[in-house]
């Protein structure tokens, strides 16, 4: 089981990337076989989609060859969301764009999205309306949302009962997005099944 774990946040040292380390303790605590990298967008960022991505891949393989590869092998796909303006920040949309239709193809993914406050939801949303038609990732039901992050989910013991039960909610979620994971090798693996020769692009 390899998992891959984006920090989608643009920011240097960004909640996020906490969000990200504590999930990818959190995978290996539910299955200590799985294989999990975290690719954080504001240390590792991609340049902004262009037509070279389609025209001449050569140019982006620095920064997106290594990436790319990561989310071919994957199993199951973790998107960590900070809410900004309301919004899924551009660094998560943008990394949908280079995925296209296929790294991510039928792969179960885990949505959770992170508030300094007491918001969060409308990433949850926002990427569960979009960006999956052609990218074809497969968001499991259970997600998780993150509120008041800089007072959970720090190193140590839960500082309280909001953070206690946070914790238990993602180990619930990542054995859930685990066992999407493995089910889902079938729906890949399965002779004949997957047609993007035919349909390239979801509807
Ligand atoms: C440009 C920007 C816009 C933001 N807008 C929101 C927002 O709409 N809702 C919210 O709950 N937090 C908002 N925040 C605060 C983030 O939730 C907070 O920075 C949190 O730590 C997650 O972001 P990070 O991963 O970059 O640290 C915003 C932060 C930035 C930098």
């Amino acid at each position: 089981m390899q998992v891959v774990i984006i920090s989608g946040s643009h920011r240097l040292n960004s909640q996020s990337s906490k969000v990200a380390g504590y999930l990818a303790q959190a995978v290996t605590a539910a299955d200590s076989a799985a294989e999990v990298v975290v690719h954080d967008l504001g240390v590792d960022p991609l340049p902004m989609w262009d037509m070279d991505v389609w025209n001449a891949p050569e140019k982006h393989e620095p920064h997106w060859g290594p990436l790319s590869r990561r989310l071919q092998a994957a199993d199951a796909i973790i998107v960590v969301a900070p809410e900004w303006n309301g919004c899924a920040p551009p660094a998560v949309k943008n990394l949908f764009l280079f995925a296209g239709n296929n790294l991510l193809a039928h792969k179960a993914g885990l949505l959770v999205s992170v508030s300094g406050s007491r918001n969060g939801a409308y990433p949850i949303a926002e990427l569960r309306a979009s960006g999956y038609k052609n990218t074809r990732i497969c968001y499991i039901p259970e997600h998780v949302i993150v509120r008041d992050v800089n007072q959970v989910l720090n190193p140590g013991e839960p500082a309280s009962e909001d953070d206690r039960y946070l914790r238990e909610r993602i180990d619930y979620a990542v054995k859930l997005l685990l066992a999407y994971g493995r089910a889902l090798t079938t729906v890949r693996e399965t002779p004949g099944l997957v047609d993007h020769a035919r349909f390239p692009n979801g509807m």
